[in-house]
């Protein structure tokens, strides 16, 4: 049986998909199985290059830190150069803090909210007017199961803060640039095995955590990736401003 791609001819950013055991990078893995030609952005060069190597010939890795406005759009306008164009943006960066409310302090704060919220805004700036161009672009954003519920398991509150802000920016992108075809979505993942959580989960708390997930285990990279691939795929042609929940259940809305 041969394999569906589902995103054949088509060019990928996705921020932040440099760590080895990454969301990023499995989402870069499962677009470059489906036909994608996938931009890796990073804070460092070197490893977003060998991320990008270990997909293949087609694909490259650049330094980009999301904060940066003007390295946002130096980059993009790169990749558009190298790639001819871009149809695909997944905001994935971000960072996360267990702090207690009353111990945030001004730093942790702006770091917080600039990674996971102002990131989003920087990017997806750079790309817009190339995606208005080709009229056409699916914009994915990283939400989390943390701006829903008020808290996720390690995120303090300004991480929960920073991801709610994700949901209404990416909805008032969804409004703003639906007449030039571009859809705008968020994932809002559970808890997922990556380097974010690793070693910081004891069993006993991952034991109380699994009796509120009803499929009873912890997600992996692979079933977020799943949900962007989705939502960067034609599949999804008529969503937009939509937010996929990928948390085995552990949330249920009424
Ligand atoms: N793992 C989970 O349980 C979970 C749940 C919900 C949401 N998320 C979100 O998923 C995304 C990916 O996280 P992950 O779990 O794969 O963790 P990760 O730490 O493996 O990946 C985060 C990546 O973002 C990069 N990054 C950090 N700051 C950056 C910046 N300023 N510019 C560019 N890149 C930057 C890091 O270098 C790293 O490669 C994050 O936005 C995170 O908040 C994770």
């Amino acid at each position: 049986m041969s394999e569906t791609h589902l995103l054949d001819g088509k060019v990928a950013v996705i921020s932040g998909a440099a760590s080895p055991r990454g969301i990023g990078l499995a989402t870069a893995r499962m677009f470059a199985r489906h036909g994608a030609r996938v931009a890796i952005l990073d804070l460092n060069e070197a490893d977003a290059s060998a991320a990008a190597a270990s997909l293949g010939a087609a694909h490259r890795g650049y330094a980009c830190d999301v904060t940066d406005r003007d390295a946002c759009q130096a980059t993009i306008e790169r990749i558009v150069r190298e790639f001819d164009r871009i149809d695909v943006l997944v905001n994935n960066a971000g960072i996360t803090q267990p702090a207690k409310l009353l111990d945030i302090d001004a730093a942790g704060w702006d770091r917080i909210l600039d990674v996971n919220l102002r990131g989003v805004l920087y990017l997806s700036q750079a790309v817009l007017p190339q995606m208005k161009k080709q009229r056409s672009g699916s914009i994915a954003c990283m939400s989390s199961v943390s701006a829903q519920r008020g808290g996720g398991i390690l995120g303090g509150p300004h991480y929960s803060a920073a991801k709610a802000g994700v949901l209404g920016l990416a909805k008032a992108m969804a409004r703003e640039f639906g007449i030039d075809g571009i859809r705008v979505n968020c994932v809002t993942p559970g808890l997922i095995q990556t380097d974010i959580n690793a070693g910081k989960i004891s069993d006993e708390k991952r034991a109380e955590i699994l009796t509120g997930i009803p499929l009873n285990r912890l997600g992996g990279v692979d079933d977020v990736a799943g949900a962007f691939l989705f939502l960067a795929s034609d599949l999804s042609s008529y969503i937009t401003g939509a937010v996929i929940d990928v948390n085995g259940g552990m949330l249920i809305h009424g």
